[in-house]
């Protein structure tokens, strides 16, 4: 890649991240009316294996539902999350004051390696300019042994999230079927160890535990 392209290409995430950034800071007080999210944060948590689970890190948190559903699971150890709007996050620390809940990008986690016994990931990955980046910092942040979730779109109906961004800053393909998501995040190291699929309306929603491959 010549510089010229590499600096286009710097540019171009940088105004992917912008945009996708505003539309959930705007989003973000009403985020939580959504029944489809609460509902599929619920979903995740009920798949979610705790066992010898002591740090919990919910990448693209938003507003926390994730980390909320496992703490009224009963999960109640150390829970962190990430996600790039601020206002999100202002809105999660208000639900969960006991969390460390950071905004950051998803390819650039400020934690050290090994940190996490569990990273979940749910509705995000399609929005990231780089998600094989981010996946690979999952895998580095995980303790020996850790697990990963995603939850991604198999189906997606474009008139039930007229909050999300524009579709120039989604892109699905990569994770919206158990074949694609496994081919996704095997550079990293990956496998996928089991999977469900939970369906609201008409989204299809595709949840799955990655281990490593190692
Ligand atoms: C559809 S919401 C899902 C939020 C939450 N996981 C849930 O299930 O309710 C997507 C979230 O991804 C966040 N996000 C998008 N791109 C991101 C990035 N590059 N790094 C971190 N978070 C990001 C957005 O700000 C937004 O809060």
């Amino acid at each position: 890649m010549t510089d010229d392209e590499r600096a286009s290409h710097e540019q171009a995430s940088a105004e992917h991240l912008k945009a996708v950034r505003e539309r959930f800071d705007d989003r973000a007080p009403t985020y939580d009316d959504s029944a489809m999210h609460r509902g599929l944060a619920a979903a995740v948590a009920a798949f979610a294996d705790l066992t010898e689970v002591d740090a919990v890190l919910d990448v693209a948190t938003g507003t926390g539902l994730v980390l909320r559903a496992l703490r009224d699971r009963g999960y109640a150890r150390s829970m962190t999350g990430v996600d790039l709007s601020p206002r999100m996050i202002d809105e999660a620390r208000r639900h969960l004051p006991d969390a460390e809940l950071l905004a950051a990008d998803a390819t650039e986690l400020p934690f050290a390696d090994d940190t996490f016994d569990l990273v979940t990931c749910v509705t995000g990955l399609q929005l990231f300019p780089h998600p094989q980046a981010a996946i690979a910092e999952w895998m580095r942040v995980l303790r020996p042994g850790g697990r990963a979730i995603t939850a991604t779109f198999l189906a997606f109906d474009p008139s039930r999230h007229r909050g999300a961004p524009a579709a120039a800053h989604i892109d699905h393909t990569p994770f919206d079927s158990l074949e694609r998501l496994g081919e996704t995040v095997a550079p990293a190291g990956f496998i996928v160890n089991r999977s469900d699929t939970w369906t609201d309306g008409a989204d299809e929603v595709l949840i799955a535990e990655l281990i490593s491959a190692r």
